[in-house]
């Protein structure tokens, strides 16, 4: 195999024997000295896009080439596991705690044969951090907790009325004018909130945070997890009700955090939008699309969806903007948009390179 020495965002991208990199939705995690990649294992057709083989995992040291390092989180062969052959299982996402020496994996979970409607958060669990990890449950998070941030006369679960009012709409999903900012969330208190595509974000104070598209993808949650990252802490906020932010991805740089998200709009890329906000449970506000160029590809996001924000080790002020080119016809495809996140102003932008290193990060 050659050594590569650059990033081409949108190319096959090959591993140590050659095989395109299998780890869609992904997220990675730096530990003693190696970066690991961690991300949904596709296989080819339509068929693809649920989960039939599980959670793939390639370490690193320079991020450019990448060593297959075999499945992290095998789906099951038994019918009844929530994570069985055929659910689907996206965006996993892997942190270290160190108090518990445990690698914490969180990904969006759907039983098999009930679309996205379940909407739930899996959660895995490992010694080693290429796993075997072991699923622990699936849950809706934050069930009998009121966000931080309603007022209290919106703490108060739905009426017969509000209930009915509620049955005739269509929120399944996508951005709708009617759709009900005030109600979902009241709805799905006693049971947990729904939660579809998520990252998560460990702070410089070791606190971590579950950030997923809920009340049916309209509105964004924040949400603090235990000391041990195993469950939700019972503290979170609504970020941006329908405005529907999707693809959650955190930066946190000069004191600010920043979330960049998407539209949406199933497997078909869209504008990105970047959030900021002065704490994390502060106020979130939308400063517009991150993206820099031409119109058709600030559009689209140079035809890709965030997946997660990668700080680069020993350089400063260095991250990179992962995001998934799908291929939804034939989802082992897909490709990996990784571009370098240039700070103007103070805030993220990114703009399209076919070829780059990272040495774009010393040039400033
Ligand atoms: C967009 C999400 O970001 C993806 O993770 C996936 O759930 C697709 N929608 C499915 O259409």
């Amino acid at each position: 195999m050659s050594t590569r020495n650059s990033f081409r965002p949108g190319e096959l991208w090959p591993d140590n024997s050659g095989v395109h990199i299998n780890v869609h939705g992904g997220g990675v995690l730096f530990h003693d000295g190696v970066y690991y990649w961690f991300g949904e294992h596709k296989i080819a057709g339509e068929a693809g896009n649920a989960a039939h083989v599980g959670v793939h995992v390639y370490s690193s040291r320079d991020l450019y080439n990448w060593r297959d390092e075999g499945i992290a989180l095998a789906v099951s062969d038994d019918p009844h596991s929530p994570i069985t052959r055929g659910c689907i299982l996206e965006r996993p996402k892997v942190i270290f705690n160190p108090r518990t020496k445990k690698f914490v994996m969180w990904f969006h979970l759907e039983p098999k044969g009930n679309g996205y409607s379940d909407s739930l958060s899996g959660v895995a669990v490992a010694d080693k951090v290429t796993g075997p990890f072991q699923f622990l449950r699936a849950l809706r998070p934050n069930a009998g907790v009121w966000p931080l941030n309603v007022p209290d006369a919106d703490k108060r679960e739905l009426s017969a009325a509000e209930l009915a009012r509620l049955s005739d709409m269509d929120v399944a999903g996508a951005p709708r004018p009617w759709y009900p900012k005030q109600l979902l969330f009241r709805r799905d208190f006693a049971g947990g909130q729904m939660a579809r595509d998520l990252t998560l974000f460990v702070d410089n104070d070791g606190s971590a945070y579950h950030i997923y598209a809920s009340e049916g993808n309209g509105t964004l949650h924040i949400s603090q997890l235990t000391d041990d990252f195993l469950q939700p802490a019972g503290k979170f906020i609504r970020v941006l009700p329908g405005r529907f932010n999707e693809a959650p991805a955190m930066l946190k740089h000069g004191g600010k955090y920043f979330l960049l998200t998407s539209d949406c709009t199933g497997w078909a890329p869209n504008a990105a939008r970047l959030l900021a906000a002065d704490s994390i449970f502060g106020q979130w506000e939308e400063l517009g699309n991150p993206c820099i160029g031409p119109g058709e590809q600030i559009a689209n996001t140079f035809e890709s969806q965030s997946t997660f924000v990668l700080p680069v080790q020993g350089k400063r002020d260095a991250y990179i903007f992962m995001a998934d080119r799908w291929r939804e016809q034939n989802a082992i495809d897909g490709r990996y948009v990784w571009l370098p996140i240039e700070f103007q102003h103070g805030v993220p932008t990114i703009s399209w390179r076919a070829e780059w290193d990272l040495s774009v990060f010393d040039k400033r």
